[in-house]
């Protein structure tokens, strides 16, 4: 795909938001990486449940229940198959990949004990930083952190320094964020592996750009969201080996994620359900598995060439721009581009891209430790979807030159 191939415009109808203008100007809608859009396919779904199947699921016998109950699990069936699971007994709905992470530190988090070590990257999102914080601060463990080099790589000699015998789990990004690093998550896993110790990945920026394969990366946890792979918001995943779930605690208690209750005790439900209690987003589920029908309808092998593609244009055209410091140069990155460019504050450059119809995100994107490592206090960045096309990319460069016009005349 590219700008003038009729794929990508034909595409680009699909998602009623981007026909829209913003102060006047062509929607360039370049802040995937914080929440996508979503096709007309999910909204419709979305609102097709609610007009004709809503009730709660697992609960009644009445026709409105099934419906809803077949219609969630038909989604959890289209997750499994999406990210190649063995089991959809292995697809734990959550809020997103924060709540997700948080289950896991809850639950694993139990067993962890006095100088135990956890294992993260400097590349992370507070998301996968804080949750192991707050455990290792509980049970008085350590926090264990692969540093990174200058490009925004992580250092896998390090990291094989850093795996011991205290280590009892490595939670890392598959991409970054904040720098759009794809890491070597193939190698972590089985470098860890090699010593029996369990591997969470966080795939929120991974899932909406490349084709995903839990079984294919023998990891053991996988967690990602519904609202960046053009879904709804308030839906995540929590991808776990199904023997995983059958050792660990249930991170919340409440109905449906119980067999019998009494006063004497609790037995617990069975998989999924032991880790899903309360009534779960059905609606938030159901445009999930809109969202995936809709990627694999284009296909995830087509949606990362052409994103690769577009982001090799980007770097080129924007490494032009006069005083521009691009921050992340990994050999290996998805679609996102981190910058700062010379004597403009990221917020005020936002400020007048937003005036140009650009969307970005400023500041520090989640990631204050990738920051600090660079020694800035944010960027801009611009981050690429299925959806985005040169024409963006030539109004982002536009925006960057007024920006330069008026802050530095
Ligand atoms: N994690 C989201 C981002 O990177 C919010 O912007």
């Amino acid at each position: 795909m590219t700008a003038t191939d009729p794929d990508i415009e034909k595409l680009r109808l699909d998602f009623p938001i981007l026909a829209q203008e913003i102060n006047g100007h062509r929607l360039a809608f370049l802040d995937s990486a914080a929440s996508s859009q979503r096709p007309r396919s999910v909204i419709e779904a979305v609102s097709h449940y609610y007009e004709h199947d809503h009730a709660n699921v697992h609960r009644g016998v009445h026709t409105l229940s099934h419906r809803a109950t077949e219609a969630y699990e038909g989604a959890r069936e289209k997750v499994r198959r999406f990210i190649n699971a063995s089991s959809s007994r292995e697809i734990i709905f959550t809020r997103g990949t924060t709540d997700a992470i948080n289950l896991l530190a809850a639950s694993f988090g139990q067993s962890i004990e006095p100088g135990d070590e956890i294992i993260i990257s400097h590349l992370e999102h507070h998301s996968n930083i804080v949750p192991w914080q707050m455990l290792c601060e509980r049970n008085d463990a350590t926090l264990k952190v692969i540093p990174i080099n200058e490009r925004g790589e992580i250092i896998l000699d390090e990291y094989h320094q850093l795996l011991g015998p205290r280590t009892r789990l490595v939670a890392v990004s598959h991409v970054s964020n904040a720098l759009g690093t794809v890491n070597p998550v193939e190698q972590i896993i089985a470098a860890a592996k090699e010593r029996n110790i369990p591997v969470l990945i966080d795939g929120a920026q991974a899932v909406p750009h490349q084709a995903v394969d839990v079984t294919a990366l023998n990891c053991d946890f996988y967690a990602f969201s519904g609202h960046k792979m053009f879904g709804p918001t308030g839906i995540g995943v929590f991808y776990a080996r199904e023997e995983w779930l059958e050792r660990l605690p249930p991170y919340q208690g409440g109905g449906d994620m119980i067999l019998t209750v009494s006063f004497a005790g609790t037995t617990y439900n069975d998989l999924p359900y032991k880790f899903e209690a309360g009534t779960p987003n059905i609606a938030g589920a159901i445009g999930l598995g809109a969202a995936i029908d809709y990627l694999l309808d284009i296909g995830m092998d087509k949606i990362q060439a052409h994103e690769t593609a577009l982001l090799d244009y980007a770097t080129r055209e924007i490494s032009t721009v006069d005083g521009i410091q691009l921050i992340g140069t990994a050999a290996q990155k998805a679609g996102v581009l981190s910058f700062n460019l010379d004597g403009i504050h990221p917020h005020d450059l936002g400020t007048v891209l937003d005036h140009q119809g650009i969307a970005i995100r400023t500041g520090h994107h989640c990631a204050m430790p990738v920051m600090e490592f660079f020694g800035i206090a944010g960027t801009a960045r611009a981050s690429l979807a299925l959806y985005n096309c040169r024409q963006d990319i030539e109004q982002l460069i536009h925006g960057l030159q007024l920006a330069i016009g008026m802050f530095r005349s």
